[in-house]
């Protein structure tokens, strides 16, 4: 049906829906379900999106995938297959894509808390860079140099007072948050003085991410004005010369027809464009750009297939249809209220002549993945497919309630390839010890 186009997806002649060539049915028969499966071929040309863009404009960049989106050995080595670098927010991370044979020297590790140890593993593994988030962490990284007569590359988190949100942005004199040094009360100034010279540690440049699934590309151009204003105004007062500019990620997708983002390579042409302007009226040498997209890699490559269970009506209000999985697969609706789309994988020629909502199985009212959907009647049995689930789904389920969690597949031109598998219940008693203390004998 034409409600499928913008996701790339289409139905064969039993009415199926196919993601990469494949019957999505047969896909949930194969693995089970919950399953999330990746069509391969729209991460690649999303990768390809941005970095043909960079290419096209004549700037050198690194395109580094957020992978807190959606982390795995297998995603850590597409990503390496289509040229990307890569961003990391933990030991965790960092071991997988170090495991996955990910090219250290393209990682970029992040973190508002990074411990001494993961410090260290990022030494051990001569990564890319640091991005400095804190005064605290200029100091662990200033020492574990020096004890280890060791260079490492750094670049300096700031908070540019830049907050945006979906379909709207702020500047602000302070922003408050958590995360960097603010540009504008001399936190960024006091930065760059403790590390200027310094024997090992050469600060390559600034970093700032504004926020997540934003459509305003004015917000990314204000944010990328306020850092190469600071990057000049450091030539001048500290002699410090930047070669990086790096802009995060955030750059929105379409989950529903209420979301309306733009071609990525927008982002793209922005930035350059207000960059090179700035760069050139200054004289100041065209730094590299570096972005970091997590949701607008892989957002849309994922759908998450469901068995339909049973189903309760509310008169007069709703009617719920459960699935086998919920917020332990995507706690996003939950959390967020975010909103999905979704067809039933089996029934795709049917009309949409019924009105659910999407109930999870675990055991909290508010488990719902979607509000209220079309569908055609539905059944036990049914496979309810929701998409655009491939950024934060998996990469934020838990084991509420003991659900195991699901398998991952990947897919690409008619082959399907298991590159997570499903948890088993044996699986969740991997951590668990006995109880082994005797019974206190004074009751
Ligand atoms: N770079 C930095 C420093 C970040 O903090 C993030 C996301 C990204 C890049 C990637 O942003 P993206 O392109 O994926 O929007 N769990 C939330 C999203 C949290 C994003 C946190 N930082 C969600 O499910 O919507």
């Amino acid at each position: 049906g034409a409600h499928l186009n913008f996701y790339g997806s289409m139905s064969n002649d039993q009415g199926h829906l196919k993601i990469g060539g494949v019957d999505a049915v047969e896909l949930a028969e194969t693995y089970g379900t919950p399953l999330f499966v990746y069509d391969v071929s729209l991460i690649r040309e999303r990768a390809r999106g941005f970095l043909g863009t960079f290419e096209k404009m004549g700037v050198n960049a690194q395109v580094a995938y957020a992978s807190k989106a959606f982390s795995s050995v297998a995603m850590y080595q597409l990503a390496a297959q289509e040229g990307l670098s890569l961003d990391v927010v933990s030991g965790g991370e960092l071991y997988t894509a170090l495991k996955a044979g990910f090219p250290a020297e393209k990682i970029h590790f992040h973190g508002n808390n990074k411990s001494p140890a993961e410090i260290e593993m990022a030494f051990d593994a001569k990564i890319g860079c640091i991005v400095i988030d804190n005064f605290y962490e200029i100091g662990l990284v200033k020492s574990i140099a020096e004890s280890r007569s060791q260079e490492m590359h750094v670049l300096l988190r700031v908070t540019p007072g830049i907050e945006a949100h979906t379909h709207d942005y702020i500047t602000t004199g302070q922003e408050d948050s958590k995360f960097g040094f603010d540009l504008k009360n001399g936190q960024a100034d006091e930065a760059i003085q403790q590390l200027s010279e310094h024997r090992y540690v050469r600060v390559l440049g600034l970093h700032c991410h504004i926020g997540s699934q934003i459509f305003e590309t004015i917000a990314f151009k204000f944010a990328a004005e306020a850092l190469i204003q600071k990057m000049i105004q450091w030539k001048d007062t500290y002699a410090h010369t930047s070669t990086v500019l790096n802009l995060g990620g955030g750059f929105g997708i379409r989950y529903t027809d209420e979301d309306q983002p733009l071609n990525p390579s927008v982002y793209v042409e922005e930035m350059v464009g207000i960059v090179r302007k700035l760069s050139e009226e200054s004289g100041y040498p065209l730094p590299e750009i570096w972005i970091e997209p997590g949701r607008s890699l892989v957002g849309d490559a994922g759908t998450t297939l469901y068995t339909v269970g049973s189903n309760k009506t509310v008169p007069s209000v709703r009617e719920y249809l459960a699935v086998d999985g919920g917020m332990s697969d995507n706690i996003r609706p939950a959390l967020y209220g975010a909103k999905y789309d979704a067809v039933l994988a089996n029934k795709l020629d049917e009309p949409r002549s019924f009105n659910y909502t999407i109930a999870g199985k675990c055991c909290e009212s508010g488990d719902k993945l979607i509000d209220r959907i079309s569908l055609p009647e539905a059944s036990p049995g049914d496979i309810l497919a929701i998409f655009c689930t491939g950024a934060y789904g998996y990469s934020m389920a838990s084991n509420y309630n003991r659900l195991p969690r699901p398998a991952v597949v990947f897919v690409e031109d008619g082959k399907h390839q298991l590159v997570i598998r499903r948890e088993t219940y044996e699986d969740l008693l991997l951590n668990d010890l006995p109880f082994t203390m005797t019974e206190r004998g004074d009751r």
